[in-house]
Order: structure tokens, then sequence, then C-alpha cells
């Protein structure tokens, strides 16, 4: 396949930060594959050591990643200083999770026979990553995969690929082999290339459902592959029944828009008591107007940056025109303030009175509301899409939540908390369209690695007692 010119640009300013030529899955996938074996004959100390000198890597370079992640998606210095905290953090809890989730054990012992289970890894990995957090999400899948063995091809998001490459960066300067773990760069071309490469043994996903789809549809026939996906969502908040709008609206507003609404477990849809509607809402729309959208180092602070590009502007702004032709009411509409530039200031819409809701994921910072009756019609709008990913109640009633939690269909399911800022320390993925069932962070050890049961004696010592004849 010809090479293409991989251009990042600032989505705040325009400016172009990086270009690269893309790279070629067959000769990435042939380097990792003969550099596997090796690193999987490490012994696990071996392999927890370099990652933990990673961990000390990205610590010394924290600041420069910061400024590289903020500048290249464009969100705020403070959001981009988390994602590399988060960085830092997976190696011990991918450490914990591997020895609590596929480490050794005995699970069984008769005399003179010990039955073992032991976790091998698969061998080369593909992993794709999304733009909106380009270096914590593949790091989520690289670390656990590297720790159980395997190697690995990371091809990053082609609107991200200068924190893909700094993060890869980050993992030979530990002293990884850089056979083990291959940088890729490009875009959806190179994607399909080295999905499709036959000498992968499973891909680790994350991005949209519309990819993680027809990546499902391309591993049908492959049985002998691993496929985790992890994708978008649709997620409902639900307000019922609570004395602090206040405290509401804010965890509506954290929901919904921030990182710009670029989140796979932002709430797309408010789902709130008819009763408590528009004095929420007063409640909503004063928080938002007071929010402050700017370049990633302004100062004061941004609450939130920029959309990725002008593409995705675009389109989340056609939505929102869009729903108002299905009969959306504005409750605010979204504005473009620099016509060049992707800001935009967060749109709400109530979707009540629609014709049709439409159940696609809108990534970016759009409100849907829907009033309802009673809490049971609230459930029944929230369970009404195809994705399941994360799901809140804000509510003073604790018989709610556990109505909630009983009837809501999510892989992540809070009570009077955010529908994101999910936990690395704990299991993380959807269900319906949001997942296959492979769930990420403190679970990713599971996809990385696969059980064997061992049955064993030191000697080969055997007798038969019945169905002979006598000698
Ligand atoms: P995307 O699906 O467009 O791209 C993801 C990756 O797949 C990129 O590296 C891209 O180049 C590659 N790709 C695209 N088409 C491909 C194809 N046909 N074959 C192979 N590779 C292909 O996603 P995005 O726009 O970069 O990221 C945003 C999406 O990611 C949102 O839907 C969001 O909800 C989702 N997301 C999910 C999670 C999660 O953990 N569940 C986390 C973050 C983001
Ligand atoms: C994401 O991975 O897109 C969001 C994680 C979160 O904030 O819950």
């Amino acid at each position: 396949m010809p090479g293409q010119e991989i251009i990042s640009t600032e989505p705040a300013t325009g400016a172009v930060l990086w270009r690269q030529m893309s790279g070629d899955a067959d000769t990435e996938v042939g380097i990792a594959r003969r550099s596997w074996a090796e690193w999987a004959a490490r012994p696990l100390a071996y392999r927890i050591e370099a990652l933990r000198r990673f961990a000390n890597v990205v610590r010394q370079k924290s600041d420069a990643f910061t400024d590289l992640i903020a500048r290249e998606t464009g969100k705020p210095i403070w959001e981009a200083r988390t994602e590399v905290e988060t960085v830092i953090a997976k190696v011990d809890i991918s450490v914990t999770a591997y020895s609590e989730r596929t480490g050794q054990r005995r699970v069984d012992a008769q005399m003179n026979t010990r039955l073992a289970l032991r976790h091998k890894p698969h061998g080369v990995l593909a992993v794709l990553g999304p733009y909106n957090f380009p270096a914590h999400l593949p790091n989520g899948h690289i670390v656990p995969a590297l720790l159980a063995g395997n190697a690995v091809v990371f091809k990053p998001s082609e609107k991200t690929p200068a924190s893909g490459a700094f993060l890869v960066d980050c993992l030979h300067a530990a002293g990884i082999p850089e056979g083990c773990v291959r940088l890729l760069i490009g875009g959806p071309d190179q994607g399909k290339a080295l999905a499709g490469h036959p000498d992968i043994d499973g891909l680790l996903f994350t991005g949209s459902a519309t990819t993680g789809i027809a990546l499902n549809r391309q591993f049908a026939a492959q049985p002998d592959k691993i496929l985790a996906l992890e994708m978008g969502g649709n997620n409902p908040i639900v307000v019922w029944n609570t004395p602090d709008l206040y405290s509401a609206a804010v965890l509506v507003v954290q929901s919904a828009f921030t990182s710009a609404g670029q989140r796979c477990t932002a709430a797309r849809r408010l789902i709130v008591d008819q009763q408590l509607f528009d004095p929420l809402m007063a409640e909503i729309d004063k928080l938002v107007s007071r929010l402050i959208i700017g370049e990633p180092h302004a100062d004061p602070a941004p609450f939130m940056g920029p959309v990725i590009d002008n593409n995705a502007a675009d389109m989340l702004t056609e939505s929102f025109v869009s729903l108002l032709t299905l009969g959306g009411r504005p409750l605010r509409h979204m504005e473009r303030p620099i016509e060049s530039r992707p800001f935009l200031t967060p749109g709400m819409i109530d979707m009540t009175n629609a014709t049709e809701k439409p159940d696609v994921e809108l990534f970016g910072p759009v409100l849907q509301v829907y009033r309802c009756d009673t809490f049971e019609a609230a459930i029944a709008e929230a369970n009404d899409t195809r994705f399941g990913l994360s799901a809140s109640l804000i509510s003073q009633d604790p018989r709610l939540y556990d109505q909630f939690w009983a009837n809501i269909r999510a892989g992540i399911v809070n009570w009077n908390r955010p529908t994101n800022g999910a936990s690395s320390a704990a299991p993380f993925g959807g269900v319906g369209w949001s997942g296959n069932h492979r769930p990420s962070a403190y679970y990713a050890a599971d996809y990385c690695a696969y059980p064997v049961v061992s049955s064993e004696s030191d000697q080969a010592r055997a007798a038969m007692g019945v169905g002979l004849r006598d000698a």
C-alpha cells in the first residue's frame, strides 16, 4: 500500500504539530512476530521491572507529555495532566490485576497429582487507539498485553499520532525491546491492514461502534483470534427526587460536557422528572453560561477545549440542526464562536416530543433532554438504546437506586456521581453496542492471556484397577 503523509494539527490553533509518512502493517507485524518469543520467555519479574521503568520514564517526561497531549487533542492542560498520571498508575494496577486474574494457582491436589492453572500470552496483539485519550486508552491495552508476555503493534488514531509515538518512545526508553512494541502510523487503511493481517493473534480496539462492528464482522470467521472491543455509548443520566438541584446540575454538566463531550462515558441524554424540569434546567443553564471554553493553556483554565477538528465540529452542528428538524426544542443553541476553529458551546435540546430519537452517539457537547412522568417511564427511556456503557441516577432515594440498578442495562451504573470518570482499578466496559463482553481496565488482564490447565505428577506412576483380564 503506498504511504500517505499523516499530519497532526492542533485543534485550538490549526498549527501543524507533527507529520510523518504512514507505516506498513506487514513490516511491523513481521518485526513483532520475530521478537515475541524472547519477550514471552522472560520471567514475569523481568517484565514487571521493565514496565515499572516505563512508569518512571513517563514520570520524568510528564510535563512534555502533558503539553503534547493538550496541544494535540485540544483538552485543557489540567485534564491532559490527569491522563499522564493515569498512564503511570496503570502499571501497578496491571501488575495486581495480572496476579489476581491471570496469575498461577493450584486448583486441586490429589495424591501425587496436582491440577495447576497458569496463563499464556496470545502472541502478537494489535492495538487500535482512539483520539480522545490518545495515551491512556491504548496504554490500557498495551501495558497488560506486554506484562502477560505479548508483543504489540500499536496504531494510534491518525488524529493523535504524536501522542501515540511519544508513548511508544517511553516504552523503548525504558528498555522494552523495540521489536516487542511497534508503532504503526496511519489511518483507517493501515488499521484495516493491521486488523486483517494473518500473523496477528488478536486485536484490542477502542473506538466507535461503527468501526468496532466492522471489525467484529471481519473477525467472525476467525475464532482463533482474540478480539476486545471497547466502543461508544448513548449514555443516560436520570434526575429524580433530589433536593439539591445545584449539585444535580453540576453532575449533569460534568457528565455531558467534560472533554467537550468527547468521552465514551459522557451523558448524552438527560432524563428528568417533569416536575423538576424547569428548576433543574435553570440551574444547568446558569452553570453552562459560566463555563470557560478555551485553548489548553489559557489562563484562567478552561473547563473544556475545542472538539478534535473542524469535520467533527461540522458534523456536530449539523446533527444539532437535524435534531431540531425532528421536533427537538432548543434549550441552548450550539454555537461556534470562531468559524475556522472547532470550538463549540454546549448545546441542549428537549427531545421529549420529537418524532424520532436517533440512537447514535453524538461525540461532542450535545445534551438531549427527555421529560418523564413516572420513574418507570424514565428507566424505559434510559434503556431505549442499543448501547449500554454508562448510566447515572441522581436521587436522594436509595429505593429508586435499587430499582434503577436492577433494571438499567449498562456496564457502569452510578449513583449521585457523573456518568464519566471511570476508575482504572475496576473493570470498564459495556453491553449492547458498547462492547463485546471483554471489559478493559482492571479486566484487561483477562483478554491478554489464555488459561492453561495442567494435571501434573512428578512421576509416571499408574495402575489400572478395572476392565483387565487376569495376567
Ligand atoms: P474510530 O472508530 O474512528 O477510530 C478508532 C481507531 O480505529 C483509529 O485508530 C482509526 O484509525 C481506526 N480505524 C478506523 N476505521 C477503521 C477500520 N475500518 N478498520 C480498522 N481500523 C479502523 O474512533 P475515534 O473517532 O478515534 O474515537 C472516538 C470513539 O471511541 C467514540 O465512539 C468513543 O465513544 C469511543 N471510545 C470508547 C472508549 C471505551 O473504552 N469504550 C473509550 C474512548 C473512546
Ligand atoms: C473514556 O474512556 O472516553 C472516558 C472514560 C471516563 O471518563 O469514564
